[in-house]
């Protein structure tokens, strides 16, 4: 059967290689040439694009959706969705949860890819069952890694959880781009067999074996694979679209893309590559392979992070030590996927222990880890670490939002004097500073510059 494509040069692409920085006018014409080429999907929104939107930009993330749902009359429309983190850092409750799924719906989005930095299933069930009610189609992405705890039976019974859970889809997600080809012609057999989802992969170039491992999973049934547009693929983004498109070209698998206007949108894309290659934003690194990655199973971006903050406290020449630290904190903490944001605090715990000594200081972060204010770890956590830090206080073994009471309502009346309408109010609960500096400049009216120059004389 034809293999699915998923674009991803106007979401994962950009945020892989120039840190999400296209702008709403060069998203919106592209997609709209791309909506003729007969992809599965679009990815176009969530993950890292709704607050560099309002952060870097100075554009609203809702206007940007429904330009582009305007432009897109035929292929569906795909974000990423952190479960319960929704696109921010820490859980909300329920409702509110509930509302942006309701939102984004209605604002043009078709299907809701979600996942949890920890894989805790509990972390999930909202944000499906918000997405069902409202009609969207729900994909759910299972982290990727490797530890002894995560075999193949472990994301078997995994897609058996998420088929209970109403799901569409299920979807590997390899962020660091380290999953082998041998291990995907095996992981997708054994899913292929335990599951009647339809099964999607998403990884990254960085290791230098993605398509190799594409190849593999398609060979053994993935249903679907995100690819990325040429001028927009390699390094640490996705395989290039047309190259996997041609690659299969006279067989069952062949995705059978539109060619030609593929074609017509890569001097658009081109143009915008080269103005972030010139001002320094793409930086040409990100375009090569990195075969480290698989020995260190760290992604790249968690790579360049670690050397920023080594650099920031002049000490790079521990920058091996701390490569070594990485897995040894990770086995302590449980084996986590290294994805946001356990990547980040992995990291920096890391760093903290080769600079400081082992657990001297801990970040905040791991601390409420350990107190399980993010769900569930993977495998056990190291007891002693546990004790040490965890001491004797209460550590919380249901799903973290269970304690948390409905706010969508406070949330509303919080932000009454900003917010014009339910989507600013979640803007402005996802990103509080950033979004109210961003919708005072928007709802700024000659009114209030009256009003202000009045004060002032
Ligand atoms: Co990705």
């Amino acid at each position: 059967m034809a293999v699915k494509i998923v674009e991803t040069s106007l979401r994962d692409g950009h945020q892989s290689l120039f840190a999400t920085r296209m702008t709403t006018d060069e998203v919106v014409s592209m997609a709209k040439i791309l909506d003729d080429a007969g992809y599965y999907a679009l990815e176009v929104w969530g993950g890292a694009t709704f607050d560099a939107c309002m952060r870097f930009l100075n554009e609203d993330p809702w206007e940007r959706l429904r330009k582009i749902r305007a432009v897109c009359k035929k292929t569906k429309l795909q974000m990423l969705f952190r479960g319960q983190n929704i696109l921010g850092y820490r859980h909300y409750s329920d409702d509110v949860v509930d509302m942006f799924c309701k939102k984004s719906i209605e604002n043009g989005i078709d299907i809701i890819r979600v996942f949890d930095a920890l894989n805790d299933i509990r972390n999930l069930r909202q944000a499906v069952k918000s997405t069902k009610k409202y009609g969207g189609e729900c994909q759910i992405a299972l982290s990727y890694t490797t530890s002894p705890v995560h075999t193949i039976d472990y994301y078997v019974n995994f897609a058996k959880e998420v088929e209970k859970l109403g799901a569409d889809s299920l979807c590997i997600k390899d962020m660091a781009g380290v999953l082998l080809p041998e291990d995907a012609t095996k992981l997708f057999t054994a899913l292929k067999k335990n599951t009647k989802l339809q099964l999607e992969l998403h990884s990254h170039c960085t290791g230098g074996i993605c398509e190799m491992t594409y190849m593999a999973a398609v060979k053994a049934g993935c249903d679907i694979v995100d690819t990325s547009l040429s001028p927009l693929s390699g390094g640490t983004g996705q395989p290039s679209t047309q190259a996997f498109n041609s690659a299969l070209k006279g067989t069952d698998l062949a995705p059978n893309l539109n060619e030609d206007v593929l074609h017509e949108c890569e001097p658009i894309m081109d143009k915008v590559v080269s103005k972030y290659l010139s001002n320094g934003t793409l930086n040409p690194k990100a375009l090569t392979t990195n075969p480290n990655i698989l020995t260190y199973q760290v992604p790249g971006g968690m790579l360049s992070n670690l050397m920023s903050q080594l650099k920031g406290q002049n000490a790079m020449d521990r920058y091996d030590d701390v490569l070594k630290e990485v897995p040894r904190v990770r086995k302590e903490m449980g084996y986590p996927p290294l994805v946001t944001p356990l990547s980040q605090m992995v990291g920096t715990q890391a760093v903290l222990n080769v600079l400081m000594g082992r657990y001297k200081m801990v970040a905040k972060e791991i601390k409420d880890y350990l107190h399980g204010k993010y769900g569930q770890a993977p495998a056990p956590v190291d007891e002693d670490i546990l004790k040490q830090i965890v001491g004797d206080d209460e550590i919380i073994t249901c799903r973290p939002a269970d304690l948390l009471q409905p706010e969508f309502e406070g949330l509303k009346e919080k932000y009454k004097d900003i917010a014009k309408c339910d989507e600013d109010v979640l803007s402005l609960a996802l990103f509080e500073n950033v979004a109210t500096e961003f919708l005072k400049n928007k709802y700024t009216t000659e009114k209030d510059e009256i009003e202000e120059f009045n004060l002032f004389i």
